[in-house]
């Protein structure tokens, strides 16, 4: 993550961390080996996808974008049980061109999430690998406020999960929150999500230490739970363009 961008603590993610992909320096240097898996496939690393369902679209950030997740994702609310965000526009701005970078380098993905009708993003779906070639990864992920509840997360968590085990070739999709985030572990489970235990002080907010849930999906969990339909979902009329 670049040095001019909050890091997550030494320990542990939470749900949402930007830049926390890479060290304090992003550069060539942080590259993965490419896997040979990696070959073929579709190049997602020279630019995202737009994700659509009926609902809403899953996008690559743009600058611009800055100036409407700021306000929303720099809430109290948001950033409870998360890792520390932007917390300027500056720096938010920063942070996207960090994202372009990583993406490149095959190492991680930051989709921005527009409902349909509108033109701003409203929150964020982030993967980022955790070996090399994304076998396993780790995502995050936090929607503004005023979107919550309003089944926008699982049609963007559902685009998003397509894509990480569709196209990136995810086998094993981890996420960590913390024991307090009651909508965090909540989102997760809904997802199918299977609760592998408690990582003790894994997280750490305003120099205390929290427990996590870690989290995981499988590719084959994802392609049993697509087989069997999923409820609540926008999928069925997903499409990648
Ligand atoms: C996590 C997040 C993206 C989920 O989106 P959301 O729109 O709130 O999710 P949903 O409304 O679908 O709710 C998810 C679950 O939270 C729980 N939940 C929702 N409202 C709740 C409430 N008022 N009280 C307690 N639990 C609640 C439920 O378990 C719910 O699942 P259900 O609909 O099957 O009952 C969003 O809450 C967010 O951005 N939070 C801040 C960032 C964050 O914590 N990120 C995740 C880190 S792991």
């Amino acid at each position: 993550m670049a040095t001019d961008l909050p890091r997550p603590e030494p320990g542990g993610t939470s749900g949402f961390a930007p830049g926390a992909a890479s060290g304090t320096n992003p550069s060539d240097s942080d590259r993965h080996p490419t896997a040979p898996g990696a070959v073929g496939a579709p190049d997602w690393r020279q630019t995202l996808p737009v994700l659509t369902s009926a609902t809403v679209t899953a996008r690559e950030l743009v600058t611009e974008d800055a100036s409407s997740l700021l306000p929303l994702l720099a809430a109290e609310e948001v950033t409870r049980f998360v890792s520390p965000l932007p917390a300027t526009r500056d720096e938010f701005e920063r942070f996207i061109a960090w994202t372009h970078r990583q993406r490149a380098l095959g190492q991680y993905v930051c989709f921005a999430v527009v409902p349909v009708g509108m033109s701003s993003p409203v929150g964020v779906f982030q993967l980022r690998s955790l070996e090399p070639g994304f076998a396993t990864a780790e995502w995050g992920f936090a929607l503004g406020s005023p979107y919550w509840g309003t089944g926008l997360f699982v049609a963007a968590a559902h685009l998003v999960l397509d894509f990480a085990f569709g196209t990136i070739g995810v086998r094993r999709l981890e996420a960590r929150a913390c024991v307090h985030n009651v909508r965090g572990n909540g989102a997760l489970r809904k997802l199918g999500a299977t609760a592998e235990g408690v990582l003790r002080r894994a997280f750490r907010s305003h120099d205390r230490f929290y427990d996590q849930v870690l989290w995981s999906i499988l590719e084959s969990d994802w392609r049993a739970a697509t087989a069997r339909g999923r409820s609540g979902s926008a999928r069925g009329n997903a499409r990648v363009e």
